[in-house]
C-alpha cells in the first residue's frame, strides 16, 4: 500500500514481467525522472538519456538474475499493472546482500513498503541481513532505510567512486 495515498500495489518477481514495448518505455520514463536519473544514471551515462534499449536490457537482466539466482529483482505494479518502481537484492550471498531501489516520483509512497516485505521474503530465503550505499545527502533513501530499522555501520565508504554510508539491517 502506497503510504501516501493507501493506494494498492503489487510486488512481483522480475522474471514474471516481459520485456514488452510498454513495460520498457515505462522504465525507460522513470529513469529518465530527475531524481533517478540524478542519483542513479547521471555518474554512468553523464547526460546521455537512458535508452530504451538500457530499459529493455535491464527487463532482461531481471528475469536472467531468478533463472541463475544470481539476483533478484522486484517490481512494484500499480492497479493497472504498470510499473513504478523496482527493489532488488543484488547477490545470493546469504551472510549480507546488498539491496537497491528506484521508484517514479509519481507514485512516492510505496518503497518503504517494498522494502517492508523484500526484508521478509529475504530472511524467509535464508539471508542473515541486508545492506545498503546511501549518499548523505540523498534524503528520501536515507529515510527508507531508517524506516526500516537499517542501521549505519560506516560512514564515509567509498563506493562506485562515491562517498556513501553503509546501512545494514540484520534480518
Ligand atoms: C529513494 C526513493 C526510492 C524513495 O521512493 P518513495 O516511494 O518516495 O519512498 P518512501 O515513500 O518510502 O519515502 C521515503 C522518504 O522520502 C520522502 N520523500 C519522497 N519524495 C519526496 C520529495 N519529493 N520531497 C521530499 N521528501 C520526499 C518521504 O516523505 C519519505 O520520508 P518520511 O518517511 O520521513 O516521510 C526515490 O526517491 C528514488 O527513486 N530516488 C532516486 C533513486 C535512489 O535514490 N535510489 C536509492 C539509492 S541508495
Amino acid at each position: 500500500m502506497n503510504r501516501k495515498t493507501a493506494r494498492p500495489y503489487t510486488l512481483v518477481r522480475g522474471d514474471s514481467i516481459e520485456a514488452s514495448k510498454d513495460n520498457v518505455e515505462r522504465v525507460r520514463s522513470i529513469c529518465n525522472e530527475a531524481a533517478v536519473y540524478g542519483i542513479l544514471f547521471q555518474p554512468v551515462f553523464k547526460g546521455t538519456p537512458y535508452s530504451s534499449e538500457k530499459a529493455e536490457s535491464f527487463l532482461n537482466w531481471a528475469a536472467k538474475g531468478w533463472a541463475e539466482r544470481s539476483h533478484f529483482v522486484f517490481l512494484v505494479l500499480d492497479a493497472s499493472r504498470e510499473i513504478c518502481g523496482t527493489v532488488d537484492i543484488k547477490s545470493p550471498e546469504l551472510e549480507g546482500a546488498e539491496i537497491g531501489y528506484w521508484a517514479s516520483e509519481k507514485h512516492s509512497g510505496i518503497i518503504t513498503p517494498a522494502v517492508v516485505l523484500l526484508c521478509e521474503v529475504a530472511r524467509r530465503a535464508g539471508y542473515k541481513s541486508l545492506y545498503a550505499f546511501v549518499l548523505p545527502a540523498n534524503t528520501c533513501s536515507l529515510r527508507v532505510l531508517t524506516n526500516n530499522a537499517f542501521q549505519v555501520e560506516e560512514r564515509g565508504v567509498t563506493h562506485k567512486d562515491k562517498i556513501c554510508d553503509l546501512y545494514r539491517k540484520i534480518l
